[in-house]
């Protein structure tokens, strides 16, 4: 009435299960003619209505539902002898589905990612695959794994901690600056899942492991302290050095440059630009050694994190830029055409002054000395010299004709200062303008000073309208004529009495006494050189 048979799953359609077989009392002797059929609705199993042979029809899958829950398949077997109006009997077949390990383990994800710092200590776990893998086989061992097979780049430095956990373990820190696995970041590995029960089925499960950089490095300045020297003269906006630093982090950390402290001057706060990308140094105004010899400022490097600072000196170089400078720089004077030879020319001196030059330095040379009459003295070596004339002037020969010189004076430095740096050598120039008259007659010319001097001469004449002066001419010409008459009667009486000698003296004095009816002065008036267009008679 009842029975109870066991089957695995997942039997192909056509095995046989059972072979139900049944007797007839009526037919002892003959074969009986029954019929057998199942009467609860199953699509597992079908019987033959004429063997009662039992078979699988259908696919029986222990590890699906309903049978994962409930493995036991119960049916009605029902045995008839005739189909109309026969007698009929029945028993109850239950049949146990056995589970069969016939399924994987799979896991969900079957790929994982995972990022670390690098330097992360030794022995962390890094990821629990058994969490996310199963095995739907219901029973041990089918539904029962392991993990093995680690391998792949990098596995070196990984570990499962037992072949069951399936606990992934970092064995070694990574270090990305390591010279031995410089830069690698990225490790592929792959680990098998498996059945532990035969036939073994397994998965493959995919693991990339990134390690993160960690910014562990300060930059470097590839030297405490920079030194540069600039020619003064260097333009605005020109390189002048380059300062450089370098970051022992991988990957190579990109390095910005500033200036963090010092750079100004006194016109400006910031006398020098960094590049932020390659530390190349330039310059905003220019440097005059003259104002400031030493610049300072601090540079800074940084990793976006860590900084590093350096100190930076610009030496400005001395350039011989300033010109000398000379005093006066215009002159006008003149010079009586019989002055001796050696003579300081109107005791004329020059003095130079030069903000960047020896006073020693100093040579003068003059241009448009027609003849060379003038030669500075000396003509070199001193910042003051004299105007000496050289040679004597000669109109009458006709070797001068000139008499007016326009003297170019020129004063040059030798720069003794920055001779040394060859390729800054510069000769700088200062001029002085002279003009200088010769006078033919220099009975009337001394000045000493500088300034021109306006030589006035002043005739003293009568007025017309002054009636006395020809009555008291013609009074005084009166009287001298009867002086004279007087004296040539005497003269005559001396010379009838043969007088020897005789005073010639009222000679001389008669024309003495004709002239006092002009009277000549001469006056001079200094001025200075800036002449104001109005000129009065004093
Ligand atoms: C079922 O029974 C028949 C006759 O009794 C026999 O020939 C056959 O081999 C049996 N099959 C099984 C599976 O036992
Ligand atoms: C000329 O040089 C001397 C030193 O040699 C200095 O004392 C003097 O001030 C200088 N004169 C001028 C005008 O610069």
């Amino acid at each position: 009435k009842q029975r109870i048979y066991r089957i695995p799953e997942e039997q192909s359609p056509g095995t046989v299960v059972a072979n139900i077989t049944a007797k007839d009392p009526d037919d002892e002797d003959s074969p009986s003619r029954l019929f057998y059929s199942i009467q609860s609705s199953d699509t597992y199993f079908s019987i033959n209505p004429s063997t009662g042979v039992l078979q699988v029809s259908g696919r029986i899958d222990r590890d699906v539902l309903p049978l994962q829950l409930h493995p036991n398949v119960s049916m009605i077997i029902r045995v008839e002898d005739s189909p109309r109006v026969g007698h009929s009997s029945e028993m109850e077949i239950t049949v146990i589905i056995g589970d069969i390990n016939d399924n994987p383990p799979e896991c969900n994800p079957s790929t994982f990612r995972k990022e670390i710092n690098e330097n992360t200590t030794a022995g962390i776990v890094l990821l629990d695959l058994r969490n996310s893998c199963r095995d739907i086989d219901v029973d041990p061992p089918n539904n029962l794994f392991s993990f093995t097979g680690l391998s792949g780049f990098g596995s070196n430095n990984f570990a499962l901690e037992s072949a069951e956990s399936g606990r992934l373990v970092m064995t070694e820190s990574i270090d990305l600056e390591n010279p031995s696995n410089p830069g690698v970041e990225v490790y592929s590995l792959t680990v098998r899942v498996q059945d532990i029960a035969s036939p073994n089925y397994s998965n493959t499960i995919y693991i990339y492991i990134r390690i993160k950089p960690v910014n562990e490095f300060f930059p470097v300045f590839s030297s405490p302290s920079y030194e540069f020297y600039v020619p003064e003269i260097t333009k605005v906006g020109s390189s002048i050095g380059k300062v450089t630093a370098s970051d022992a982090d991988w990957p190579p950390s990109v390095i910005t440059y500033s200036i963090i402290a010092g750079g100004g001057t006194k016109d400006y706060t910031n006398a020098f630009w960094i590049s932020p990308i390659n530390g190349d140094v330039k310059i905003l105004e220019r440097l005059d050694y003259e104002t400031t010899q030493k610049h300072f400022f601090t540079v800074q490097a940084s990793d976006q994190e860590k900084t590093a600072t350096a100190s930076v000196t610009v030496n400005v170089l001395e350039v011989n830029d300033e010109e000398p400078i000379c005093s006066p720089n215009f002159y006008s004077f003149q010079i009586p055409v019989s002055l001796a030879v050696g003579t300081n020319v109107n005791g004329f001196r020059i003095q130079c002054q030069d903000r960047d030059s020896d006073p020693r330095s100093f040579r003068y040379f003059i241009g448009g000395n027609v003849n060379n009459h003038f030669t500075f003295s000396p003509v070199a070596g001193s910042n003051t010299s004299q105007l000496i004339l050289a040679s004597p002037f000669d109109y009458e020969n006709g070797l001068d004709t000139k008499w007016i010189y326009r003297l170019r004076v020129y004063i040059t430095d030798d720069n003794l200062l920055s001779v040394k740096n060859k390729a800054t050598h510069l000769v700088k120039t200062g001029t002085v303008t002279l003009s200088i008259r010769v006078i033919p007659n220099p009975t009337t010319v001394t000045t000493t000073t500088p300034g021109f001097t306006v030589v006035t001469k002043k005739e003293n004449l009568y007025l017309d309208s002054a009636w006395y002066v020809p009555f008291v001419t013609t009074l005084g010409s009166l009287l001298l004529l009867g002086l004279l008459g007087h004296l040539l009667a005497r003269w005559l009486c001396a010379r009838c009495l043969s007088a020897p000698q005789a005073d010639s003296t009222p000679l001389i004095n008669a024309p003495e006494k004709k002239k006092p009816k002009k009277e000549v002065a001469l006056e001079m008036i200094k001025l200075n050189t800036v002449f104001d267009g109005e000129a009065r008679d004093p």
